[in-house]
This record gives structure tokens, C-alpha cells and sequence, in this order.
């Protein structure tokens, strides 16, 4: 629970990630010394300053005592004792009164006024009292033989002045410092970005211009990816090659095999044969209009709704029952990268099955988080739930008996609609219907 909720707060990006690595523990240590630093140096700074000022103090005091000694009167010795202080910068007074009329106050933060405190406590020996809470001046009452002795110094003497100059500098330093390293950060992530970026693009079909950089590891790895993408490219591209090759070198044969069966006598034979023969022809009419499909075609934007909406109106012509069902929250105008005609094979695909196998079709599109999820619905008799896996598979025909008359495909359909929302970087997938009954396919295709 701890570390999920701690995770929550760290950042996610790489570059976010190295930056608190690499940062925090530089900028804590950076916290840390400065602080013991600064502490050190202002309690230095103060020991000395204090003793200064306690050495003066307890000359002015010896002086005062020697002359009530020697008898002087009490005014001579408040004009002594003010002229003393004036020689070293005080303004100090003489008293008859033997009280003190100050407490002791120092603010709970004043680190160098408490060390001035105990210092001078220490050093004068008799009882005196302390107000530091002016910010400028510091007054001062200590007792002598016969009265008090009152002083008023400046602030400056007991403490370093300026002492956040060399906080300033340290905090500026150091956003320059995290900001240097942050450019540089950057820079050398970039190159991963990328490579994300690509992979993820050629996840979906879409090629992305790509060159290798950066560190030694991450150019390896985006050359790794590029010979990898081109490996699967040529792959694609021989499958697809030799297939349409084959079907097309194979329907000049057939043509003439059917041409030879038409001469025949009739006879019941012969037309088994030659509604093998037809069959072969859609195969592999299927097969070059597979390829066809398999073929690169270039992504383009389209507004999801009209797009559905035309594919859905086309249908409508030859099958009343069809409804498409926009679910908020997909907006009217919601635009996706597709490739336009692929996808609407794809689809089409679903529809025909959904068309055959049932007497009421809906088409739902809707979106959930990041993906436009696509649903083609039917009241028809559905797909047992362990054979979904088969469906999908090229070239199998579930049930034969059931559908023989109505229905005379070759079981491609399903597999090339996977086939065309995996390159789209999405899954298909079956389910059955809650509303209808029938088959449901989804399709989910990142956004
Ligand atoms: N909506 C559906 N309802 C019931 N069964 C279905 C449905 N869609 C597909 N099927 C079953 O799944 C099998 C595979 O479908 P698929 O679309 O891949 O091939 P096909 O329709 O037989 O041939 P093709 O689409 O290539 O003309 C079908 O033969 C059928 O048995
Ligand atoms: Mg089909």
C-alpha cells in the first residue's frame, strides 16, 4: 500500500526519473552542508565577535569600578562611562539603580544571539541581562559595585551581517547546476523517445522515419529495431507476393478446367465439379483480394462517425435491419488515423457474416480510455464460446451443415479483419451479444 501510494507521486517519464536519481541525492547533500556550513561559520563567527565585545565590556566595568573606588561622584562617572562607550561605538550609561530592568529575550531562531548569550554570560562573571529581539540593536544591563551599567550596541557587531549572501548563492547555483543537467537529461533521452515512438507506430502499421542516436546502448537498440522492422517488412511482402502470384497463376488453369467441364455431357458429376471448380474461383479470388489488402496503403484521418455511418448506409440498401449506435462519450466530429479502406474491409467482413448468420444487425461504436471500441452485433446463432479461437483462424468454417445453402465462403473473412485491426495496432475479439443474442466482435484500436 505504502509503495503503491509513494509511486503514485514519482514521476513516470524516464526523464523525470533519472532527473530524481540523479538530483535529489546532489541537492540534499548540497541542503545538508550548507546548512552544517553555515551554522559552524556563524557560530565561529559569533564566538569571536562576542568575545570581542565581552573583552570591552569588562574594561569599560574595570574602569567604572577604579573611579567609584577613587571616590568620583556619580555624575562625573555617568559622563565617564558615556564618553568610554562612545570610543568603542556603544551608547552606554551609568546608573545608581542596582536592578536590573531587562529579561533575558532571544527569538527561539536566533542560533548566533543564543551563542552571544551564553557567551557573554560566561565571560562577565556578574549578573547580567539581554534583549536581542530588535533586529539592530542589542541592549545590555550588567551590575557593578554600586549601580547598573546600561548598553546599547549595534546588531552588526555580535553576528556575521548578510548571512543569506551565501544562501542566495547556493540556491542560484544550484537551480543553474539542475538546470544544466536537466538539458542535458533531455537530450540524451531523446533518442529513446523516439524509438518508442517508432516502435509504437510500427505496432499499428504506420511507418515512422527513424534514425538511431544517442548512447552506445540506445543506438544499438534503435539499429536492432530497424533490422527488425525491415525483416518483417520483407516478410510481409514476400507472403503477400507469392500469394497473389499463385492465385493469379492459378485461375488461367481453372478457367480452362471450367471450360472443359462446361463441354462435357451433363451429367451429375460434372456439375459436382464444376460447383468445385466455382469455389476454387472465390478462393482465390478471396486470396488476391487478400493481398491486395495486405498491401501498403497510407494512413489517413477520417471522422469515425461519418465514416460508420456511410458503411452502415450502403448496407441498408440490400438489409434493412441494420442500426449503427453512437455511445457517448465519442464525439460527432471524433477523428481517428486509419487506413480508410482497409478498415472498411475489415468491417465489412463482420457485417457480411452478421448479415448471413442473423436478421438484425447493430453496429456500436463507443470509447473506453484510450482505445474506440467497435462492436458489430446479431441475433443469429452465435459462435460456440470454444470455438472463437477457430473462427478467427484463416480458411475454417464453422458448422458447415447448418449453413451450407445460405452461406459459401471460404473462412477468411474473420482472419483478415484480425489481420487488418492488428495492423492498426487494435484486437478483435468475439463475444456473445447481450442485446441480440447473436455473435458480438469487437474491435478496440488504441486512439
Ligand atoms: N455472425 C456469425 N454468427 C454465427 N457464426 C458466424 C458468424 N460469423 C462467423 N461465423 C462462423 O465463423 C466462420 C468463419 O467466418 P469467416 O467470416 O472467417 O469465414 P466465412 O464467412 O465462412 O467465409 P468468408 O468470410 O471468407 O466468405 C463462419 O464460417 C461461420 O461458421
Ligand atoms: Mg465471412
Amino acid at each position: 500500500m505504502a509503495r503503491n501510494s509513494l509511486k503514485r507521486y514519482l514521476p513516470t517519464s524516464l526523464l523525470g526519473r533519472a532527473a530524481l536519481i540523479l538530483l535529489f541525492p546532489i541537492v540534499l547533500v548540497e541542503i545538508i552542508v550548507g546548512i552544517a556550513f553555515i551554522q559552524r561559520h556563524f557560530e565561529q563567527v559569533t564566538d569571536q565577535m562576542s568575545e570581542g565585545i565581552a573583552l570591552e565590556i569588562i574594561f569599560m566595568k574595570n574602569e567604572l569600578e577604579k573611579h567609584i573606588e577613587g571616590g568620583v561622584n556619580p555624575n562625573d562617572l555617568k559622563k565617564l562611562i558615556y564618553e568610554l562607550g562612545n570610543q568603542f561605538g556603544y551608547t552606554a550609561k551609568y546608573d545608581h539603580n542596582l536592578e536590573l530592568t531587562l529579561i533575558d529575550d532571544v527569538s527561539f531562531y536566533d542560533v548566533s544571539g543564543k551563542t552571544f548569550v551564553h557567551n557573554l554570560n560566561e565571560k562577565l562573571g556578574s549578573i547580567s541581562a539581554f534583549d536581542l529581539t530588535n533586529p539592530r540593536i542589542v541592549n545590555i544591563q550588567t551590575l557593578v559595585s554600586s549601580g547598573r551599567l546600561d548598553l546599547m550596541i549595534s546588531r552588526k557587531r555580535i553576528s556575521a551581517s548578510n548571512p543569506h549572501q551565501l544562501l542566495v548563492l547556493m540556491i542560484l547555483a544550484t537551480l543553474l547546476l539542475v538546470l544544466f543537467s536537466l538539458i542535458i537529461l533531455k537530450n540524451q533521452i531523446r533518442p529513446i523517445g523516439k524509438l518508442a515512438k517508432a516502435a509504437e507506430a510500427f505496432g499499428k502499421g504506420q511507418f515512422v522515419e527513424f534514425k538511431p542516436g544517442g548512447s552506445d546502448e540506445v543506438r544499438r537498440a534503435g539499429f536492432a529495431f530497424l533490422a527488425m522492422r525491415a525483416r518483417i517488412e520483407r516478410q510481409i511482402k514476400q507472403r503477400t507476393q507469392m500469394l497473389s502470384g499463385v492465385s493469379h497463376d492459378l485461375r488461367t488453369p481453372l478457367t480452362r478446367l471450367k471450360l472443359a467441364l462446361a463441354l462435357q455431357k451433363e451429367s451429375q458429376e460434372v456439375s459436382d465439379m464444376l460447383d468445385d471448380v466455382d469455389s476454387m474461383g472465390a478462393m482465390l479470388d478471396e486470396f488476391l483480394e487478400f493481398s491486395k489488402v495486405s498491401k501498403k496503403e497510407v494512413t489517413k484521418e477520417i471522422v469515425l462517425v461519418d465514416f460508420l455511418d456511410r458503411l452502415v448506409k450502403k448496407n441498408k440498401k440490400h438489409f434493412d435491419n441494420i442500426h449503427l449506435e453512437i455511445t457517448s462519450p465519442l464525439e460527432k466530429e471524433f477523428t481517428m488515423e486509419v487506413r480508410e479502406n482497409a478498415l472498411r474491409r475489415g468491417i465489412q467482413n463482420i457485417i457480411d457474416n452478421a448479415m448471413t448468420f442473423g436478421d438484425k444487425v447493430n453496429v456500436i461504436a463507443r470509447k473506453d480510455s484510450n482505445y474506440t471500441v467497435l462492436q458489430i452485433e446479431d441475433n443469429g446463432p452465435g459462435i460456440h464460446e470454444g470455438n472463437y479461437e477457430l473462427a478467427l483462424r484463416p480458411f475454417s468454417r464453422l458448422d458447415e451443415a447448418r449453413n451450407q445453402n445460405s452461406h459459401s465462403g471460404v473462412g477468411l473473412g474473420l482472419s483478415i479483419s484480425t489481420d487488418i485491426v492488428r495492423n492498426h495496432g487494435g484486437k478483435l475479439s468475439l463475444h456473445r451479444s447481450e442485446k441480440l443474442g447473436g455473435l458480438g466482435v469487437s474491435i478496440r484500436i488504441p486512439i
